[in-house]
C-alpha cells in the first residue's frame, strides 16, 4: 500500500510554521463523513468506481489493440487521467510497441497535423471521450476526423469508439444515429474524477494494462480512507492538513513533486484535479506540478527561501523497477568517484530525502507519499487516494468540489463568436471589448 507520512506538517517537526495536533480538533469530521456516507453530490459516484465491471472495456480494448495507431480526442479530464496511464505505466511506449497512442487535447492545429501526417487512418482507432457530448475543442477534432474518415471511404463504425454520458449528449445521440462503439462514462462521474472509468481504463486496456489491477488497488485505498476516524484516515489527513496550513499558515500553494519522471504526467493530471475542484468563491489552493530531481535544480531555491506559502507533497518510489550501478572509473578524481559503487536508484531516493530534510531545517512544510513501486495496483490506489482527498478539501473549504462555474464565462464567449444560436449576446460582448483602446507596446 501507499504510506502517507504528515510528520513534517506539525510543529515538533519544523517548528512554529507546523501545526499541533489539537489544530485537527477544529475539523468537523462527523459532518464530513456524513457528506460521504449520504453522496451529499451525485458526482460522489466516483467513489464506487473501483466495484465496476470492466469486461465491456476490455473486450473493446482488445479490438482498439489490433490496430496500429490509438488516437485520443478529449480534453481536461478526458486527456489528463489517460495520459498520467500510459506515461506512468508504458513509458515510451510508442518507441516500443503499436498501437503508436496520440493524445490531442489543445485544438493547436499543428498538432493534429503532424498526428495525421504519422497516423494513417486505414490503421487508427480513435477514441473520443467527451463526458459532456459537448466540449468545443473535442467535437472540432472528432467533426475533422469524422470528414477524413468519411473521405477516405473508412466507417466510423470501425475507427471510432465513443466514451460519454450513457444518455444525454450530441455523442450519445450520435452513437445511437450511426451505431458507433461507445463506452459510458457513469452519469454522476465528473470529468477530473473520471479517469478509473472507461476513460483512462480504455487506453489502459489497449496498451496491455490491466485495468482490474488498477481498481484493485483504488478498492485497497478506498477502505482504508473511508475510516471515520480523522486520524487514522489518510486522505481525511491529507485534506485537513492542507486546509488546516491555508488556514492557520497562509500556505496557499501546493507542490506536488514526484521523485519519478513516469510520474510527471501524474503531478499534471493531480493539478486539474486540485486547481478546477477547489477554486471557487475567493478560496482553494493553488496547485504546481514538478518533478524530482530535475526541479530541484529549478524549482527548490524558491520553496526554500521565497515566500513561506507552499506545502510540498513529495512522492517518493520505493523500487523504480530499474538501477544501474555507477561505475568505478575516474577514481582519481575525488568530485567524480564517491558516486562509483553507488546507484542511481539510491541517489534520486537520496536526494528525495535530502530534500525533505533540507525543507524541514527549514521550517518548510512536507508531505511524503511513499509508493512502493508505480505499477497499476499502487497507480489505482493514487488517483483514488487523490480524488477522495480533493473531495473531502472541497467540503472542509464548503464550497461543491464538482463543478467548475469560472470556465463557463469563457466557453460562453467563445460559442458567440463561433455562431451558436442563442449566444448573440455573448458575440456582440466580445467584438465590444475588442473595441477597447488597447494598452499594448
Ligand atoms: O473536470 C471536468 O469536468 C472538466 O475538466 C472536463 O473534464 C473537461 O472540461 C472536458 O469535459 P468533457 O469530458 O465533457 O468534454
Amino acid at each position: 500500500m501507499i504510506k502517507i507520512d504528515f510528520s513534517n506538517l506539525m510543529q515538533n517537526s519544523i517548528g512554529k510554521n507546523g501545526l499541533v495536533s489539537d489544530d485537527f480538533d477544529s475539523i468537523d469530521i462527523k459532518k464530513i463523513n456524513e457528506s460521504l456516507t449520504q453522496r451529499k453530490y451525485p458526482e460522489l459516484e466516483f467513489l464506487d468506481l473501483h466495484k465496476a465491471d470492466t469486461s465491456q472495456i476490455k473486450e473493446i480494448g482488445k479490438y482498439a489493440a489490433g490496430f496500429e495507431n490509438f488516437i485520443l480526442l478529449g480534453i481536461g479530464g478526458s486527456a489528463l487521467g489517460p495520459r498520467s496511464i500510459m506515461d506512468s505505466l508504458r513509458p515510451f511506449h510508442n518507441f516500443k510497441n503499436k498501437p503508436r497512442v496520440f493524445i490531442y487535447d489543445n485544438v493547436d492545429p499543428m498538432t493534429l497535423k503532424n498526428i495525421l501526417d504519422i497516423a494513417d487512418l486505414k490503421n487508427t482507432v480513435v477514441n473520443v471521450i467527451t463526458k459532456s457530448g459537448s466540449t468545443a475543442e473535442t467535437i472540432a477534432s472528432f467533426m475533422i476526423i469524422r470528414q477524413k474518415l468519411k473521405e477516405q471511404s473508412l466507417k466510423a463504425e470501425d475507427h471510432m469508439i465513443v466514451t460519454t454520458d450513457p444518455e444525454k449528449g450530441n455523442l450519445r445521440k450520435i452513437v445511437n444515429d450511426y451505431g458507433l462503439r461507445s463506452l459510458s462514462v457513469p452519469q454522476g462521474v465528473g470529468g477530473r474524477y473520471s479517469v478509473l472509468s472507461a476513460v483512462g481504463l480504455l487506453l489502459a486496456e489497449a496498451i496491455g494494462i490491466d485495468s482490474d489491477e488498477m481498481l484493485k488497488g483504488a478498492k485497497d485505498i478506498h477502505d482504508k480512507c473511508m475510516n471515520q476516524d480523522l486520524r487514522r484516515n489518510p486522505a481525511y489527513m491529507f485534506a485537513s492538513g492542507l486546509y488546516l496550513m491555508q488556514q492557520l499558515k497562509n500556505k496557499n500553494i501546493t507542490v506536488i513533486m514526484p521523485y519519478a519522471d513516469r510520474l510527471k504526467s501524474f503531478s499534471e493530471w493531480f493539478c486539474q484535479l486540485w486547481a478546477e475542484s477547489l477554486g471557487k468563491e475567493g478560496r482553494g489552493l493553488t496547485p504546481y506540478p514538478s518533478v524530482g530531481t530535475t526541479d530541484q535544480h529549478s524549482q527548490l531555491q524558491l520553496w526554500m527561501e521565497g515566500p513561506e506559502d507552499k506545502v510540498v507533497v513529495f512522492l517518493s518510489v520505493e523500487d523504480y523497477g530499474a538501477d544501474m550501478e555507477i561505475p568505478a572509473v575516474f577514481q582519481d578524481m575525488e568530485g567524480l568517484s564517491y558516486l562509483s559503487g553507488h546507484t542511481l536508484g539510491e541517489l534520486i531516493k537520496i536526494e528525495q530525502e535530502a530534500s525533505e530534510i533540507a525543507l524541514t531545517k527549514n521550517g518548510r512544510p512536507s508531505i511524503t507519499i511513499k509508493v512502493p513501486k508505480i505499477d497499476a495496483y499502487h497507480l489505482g490506489q493514487l488517483f483514488h487516494f487523490f480524488e477522495i482527498s480533493t473531495a473531502v478539501t472541497g467540503l472542509l473549504y464548503g464550497i461543491n468540489p464538482f463543478n467548475q462555474p469560472g470556465v463557463e464565462e469563457g466557453k460562453n464567449l467563445t460559442y458567440g463568436m463561433m455562431g451558436k444560436k442563442g449566444y448573440e449576446d455573448r458575440k456582440r460582448e466580445f467584438e465590444s471589448y475588442r473595441q477597447r483602446n488597447p494598452l499594448s507596446l
